[in-house]
């Protein structure tokens, strides 16, 4: 693959697609054809005329200037003498507009194509890219990640001379990720007239992907669609929180029976508004919403007896899936997409309980390592835009460092992933003792804090705990995965062991007394990257330190009680959670874990704002990105951040499976080898079951209540092992087979 050359057009195409393509003499009877490509830029590749994979936005993103996937098809079915093998190419991720940047890692497109042929007869032929491909153009006219597409089935084809060599510097290596496919469709269910006077498509579920349209019209006659989430409170199209992104779809019709879908870009969406459409009549039989994502297997499942609570699963699940496009990005809809990695680590154990997410994580985990620094710090996303720009280095989302490899790790049990990535963790915690101004603490650094916490104003991007008590929490949490992670590899952690003890000791000098976080921490320096200063940003005592502290073991045990209490009695007074990405991930647990399961229950079951039923209750199909994305006056959060699609707060998943159901990781014996069993029944849900494909089988927990008693069985595949504790105290050890029990309530 590294002989075949870079090639570009002749001439600057712009945001149009552009077509290179060759003529194959094949000189005898083929045995075995590989077709390699990559691009920068996007491509699709075809032999005369048909597309060589089902597969799209192929080669992926990952960190272009250091490496780019390629990918190689089996097409001997598809080759004869003469065949044309073509690429069509068009801007994506690497050129055009992405984020802040244009042309982020190449100002024009280009691709590389190695076709390896095998005669019968044992002999080769190697057929390159180079000059002597043919440019063409595209009938893709337009094409943009953020801002949609224009295909023109009236536009033939016009030659632009031959494909001119370039010089590309990065390396190429073969595809490491999930493919991205296809998967769900929608037909549209219903055609809304709104007050605006607008024709809208309802799909009835919010996806990532793009709408499919088979139609014959009028040679020239157009369709021309919008895309939205949802609708205003007066019922008409909303589109004001994709910010700048246009998702704007054109298609000119050719005349004959076309079938028109996007080839280089999807959208985030429930509903379409028709702008244009030919005078035939609207076929909802011939227009399917059509979902893609990284093809993860499905591995796990929930169900219980509060439809509110299974709605609540679907909406994770779907999050889930429209955010895993090759990477984990924080929303599929808005001029953003990017691959956050504080939205990672909060969401990625959860996603491991119903997909398989090792070989999705692989391809990333290898990003995350090629864009840390010289230096060992971590960028916010990656891939990175804007490698010469001095990016914060927030405590939470660099961290994704350790608590990704480790997760992965725990959830597959696969060692030579954390191998791989043990260096990277290492790097970031060594970079960690010098990032502020002592060894122990990380204080003044640029951070995002307890991002879309409701404590420091409801309107508020970041809630008020003191940045520097997360840091630190943070730089103990790391630390702590990094011992947990050599030990599994087999190294001597006892200098890290020693740092982990120190950084804990210098949490409790400086930001507690007697047992208890500050009220106000030390002021050091508040930043909260991109917003306005915050009215109160020093707090120690919020619920988000107290569920830190205790989740992240930073208190002594003689005072987590007293901890778990007055972390009680705010929410109490309160009436609700205030966390945000740094506190919502754990507080059901520390709930539970300290003696107030019964509290865990009333927030999971809370359906006022903030709460997790209150988007159930107002409709939603998909996970948003505030608590009240969309207010109870039908108003929204706000047009700069408000995405419908946003996972992170879709976490409380974690403790449905491994605390409500009662299904935990045993960190000894990872992969469900040995699990923990210990369900917290509830008879608010009557009943739950939740399943995982492991390795070694499938594991699964149910329990349901029944004339006054509650009934469990447990199967768990041949060859683990489990230790089950029930409710009243009663224990057992378990190994592969079915298992019954009965108590009662
Ligand atoms: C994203 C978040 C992300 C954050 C950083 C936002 O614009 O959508 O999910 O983590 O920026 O604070």
């Amino acid at each position: 693959m590294n002989n075949a050359k870079w090639i570009t057009a002749p001439v600057d195409c712009g945001q149009a697609g552009v077509v290179f393509q060759k003529k194959i003499n094949l000189k005898k009877a083929v045995k075995r054809a590989t077709l390699n490509a990559t691009a920068m830029g996007l491509y699709r590749a075809y032999i005369d005329g048909r597309d060589v994979t089902d597969a799209l936005l192929m080669p992926g993103w990952t960190v272009y200037r250091k490496r780019v996937q390629y990918q190689s098809y089996d097409v001997t079915d598809m080759l004869r003498d003469g065949a044309t093998l073509a690429l069509e190419c068009a801007q994506g991720w690497a050129v055009g507009r992405f984020n802040h940047r244009i042309h982020y890692s190449a100002d024009r497109v280009s691709a590389a194509a190695l076709l390896e042929v095998e005669y019968e007869d044992g002999s080769k032929e190697e057929i390159l890219t180079d000059k002597t491909w043919q440019a063409y153009t595209s009938e893709v006219l337009f094409a943009e990640i953020y801002d949609g597409e224009t295909q023109d089935r009236t536009a033939p084809p016009k030659p632009l001379g031959d494909a001119v060599e370039i010089t590309v510097n990065t390396a190429r290596v073969p595809q490491e990720g999930e493919w991205v496919k296809e998967a769900e469709r929608f037909a549209p269910f219903r055609l809304i007239i709104t007050p605006k006077g607008e024709r809208v498509l309802d799909f009835g579920q919010n996806i990532a992907g793009y709408v499919e349209f088979k139609i014959k019209a009028k040679r020239g006659e157009r369709i021309v669609i919008s895309h939205a989430e949802v609708l205003d409170k007066d019922g008409n199209f909303y589109t004001g929180n994709y910010r700048s992104a246009k998702n704007l779809i054109t298609y000119v019709c050719s005349g004959e029976e076309d079938v028109f879908k996007p080839r280089f870009s999807f959208q985030g969406f429930r509903y379409i508004r028709l702008d244009e459409y030919p005078d035939v009549p609207i076929d909802f039989d011939a227009i399917r919403a059509i979902a893609i994502h990284s093809e993860m297997t499905r591995t796990g499942h929930f169900v219980c007896g509060n439809e509110k609570i299974n709605q609540l699963y679907h909406n994770i699940i779907w999050s889930n899936m429209n955010n895993y496009i090759d990477v984990p990005t924080d929303c599929p809809q808005r001029d953003e997409r990017l691959g956050w990695t504080g939205d990672a680590q909060v969401f990625c154990r959860t996603a491991a309980m119903s997909f398989d997410v090792k070989r999705f994580f692989k391809k990333w985990l290898s990003d995350v390592a090629l864009d840390q620094y010289e230096d060992g710090s971590v960028p916010p996303f990656v891939p990175l835009i804007g490698v010469d720009e001095n990016m914060p280095i927030s405590a939470a989302w660099a961290d994704s460092a350790c608590v990704c490899p480790w997760e992965i790790y725990l959830a597959y049990g696969d060692k030579a992933l954390l191998a791989e990535h043990y260096p990277m963790m290492k790097r970031w915690v060594d970079y960690l003792r010098t990032a502020g101004p002592e060894e122990y603490l990380w204080l003044g650094g640029d951070h995002f804090g307890d991002w879309l916490a409701l404590d420091d104003g409801e309107d508020s991007f970041v809630g008020a705990t003191s940045n520097d008590l997360i840091a630190t929490a943070y730089y103990a949490r790391s630390t702590d995965l990094l011992v947990k992670a050599g030990k599994v590899l087999g190294e001597d952690m006892t200098a890290y062991e020693a740092l982990y003890d120190k950084i804990v000791a210098r949490f409790r000098e400086y930001f507690m007394k007697d047992g208890m976080p500050l009220e106000k921490c030390p002021v050091v320096r508040d930043v909260v990257v991109g917003n306005p200063p915050r009215p109160n940003p020093f707090c120690g005592m919020t619920q988000t330190a107290l569920v830190i502290i205790l989740a992240y073991n930073l208190c002594e045990e003689k005072d987590r009680a007293r901890i778990a209490e007055k972390l009680v009695d705010m929410i109490e007074e309160r009436g609700y959670m205030t966390t945000g990405f740094i506190g919502t991930p754990h507080i059901l647990h520390v709930l539970t874990e300290n003696g107030y399961n019964d509290l865990a229950y009333r927030l999971l079951f809370r359906e006022e704002s903030p709460s997790w039923l209150y988007s159930v209750n107002h409709g939603a199909t998909t996970i948003w990105e505030h608590w009240n994305s969309l207010k109870e006056d039908g108003g929204f959060w706000s047009t700069g951040m408000n995405s419908f699609n946003h996972y992170w707060c879709g976490v409380v998943y974690e403790w449905i499976f491994d605390t409500c159901v009662g299904i935990r990781l045993d960190e000894s014996a990872p992969a469900y080898l040995h699990s923990e069993i210990a369900p917290h029944p509830n008879k608010n849900l009557g009943f739950a079951d939740a399943s995982i494909d492991t390795a070694y089988g499938t594991l699964r927990v149910k329990w349901k209540y029944r004339d006054g008693m509650i009934h469990y069985e447990i199967t768990l595949p041949a060859g683990t092992t489990a230790t089950l504790t029930l409710p009243s105290g009663y224990r057992e050890e378990l190994s592969g087979g079915t298992y019954f029990f009965t108590e009662r309530e």
